[in-house]
């Protein structure tokens, strides 16, 4: 968390390996990001990290399960890519909308299809920048239990950029950002009543 500017899009690109650092190494999960060549980055980005954005940019002329699929084809046959694209549309709560094209879905959904698409490959990580910064309040809430859901569901590490304090009240740890660089943690309180209900 950090206001615009803090460096929460660098951080997160950094971690997702979509980003180099000048200086300084970078493990995540294990995986040393530094000593790698460009094949094994992309490797790493297919298999551990999944990259949720404000906007999804869908592709226009496909259907919500070959916008899922689509990214993963250079690797990987077509034929497990479907059952495991309509799971993971399954999951996000959008079974009844595999074939629908970008335009006919709402912005809720079309993030939907994005968060499905960033799981593809039983990527334990996922990072989600300004998630829902584009949407209304009430489907911003719907996206964030989602994630939550998702989360206890699949295991997953979830890891959001907001600046956003009601975003920022639903995460088990706040980390802070300034100019830069992240502030000492401070104690987070955790609302044990709303974890529950997730
Ligand atoms: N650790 C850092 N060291 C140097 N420059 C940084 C660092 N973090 C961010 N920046 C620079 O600061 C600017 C804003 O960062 P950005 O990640 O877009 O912030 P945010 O997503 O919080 O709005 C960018 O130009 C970025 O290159
Ligand atoms: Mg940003």
């Amino acid at each position: 968390m950090g206001p615009s500017g803090s460096g929460k899009t660098t951080l997160l690109n950094l971690i997702g390996g979509l980003d180099r650092p000048t200086s300084g190494s970078i493990r995540v999960l294990g995986h040393e990001l530094q000593g790698l060549r460009e094949r094994s980055l992309t490797r790493f980005r297919a298999r551990v990290v999944g990259v949720v954005f404000q906007d999804p940019h869908l592709l226009p002329g496909l259907t919500a399960l070959e916008n899922v699929v689509s990214a993963q084809l250079p690797w990987r046959r077509r034929r497990q890519l479907v059952p495991e694209g309509t799971e993971m549309l399954v999951a996000v709560g959008l079974k009844d909308r595999l074939n629908f094209p970008p335009s006919r879905l709402s912005g809720g959904e079309r993030q939907r299809v994005g968060i499905a698409r960033a799981l593809m490959g039983g990527r334990p990580l996922l990072l989600a920048d300004e998630p829902t910064g584009d949407l209304d309040i009430d489907t911003a809430e719907e996206i964030l239990e989602l994630l939550g859901s998702l989360r206890s569901r699949l295991g997953l590490t979830v890891m959001v950029a907001t600046h956003d304090p009601a975003v920022a009240r639903t995460a088990d740890r706040v980390i802070r950002l300034s100019g830069g660089a992240l502030r000492p943690e401070e104690p987070v309180a955790v609302d044990l009543a709303k974890r529950t209900r997730r």
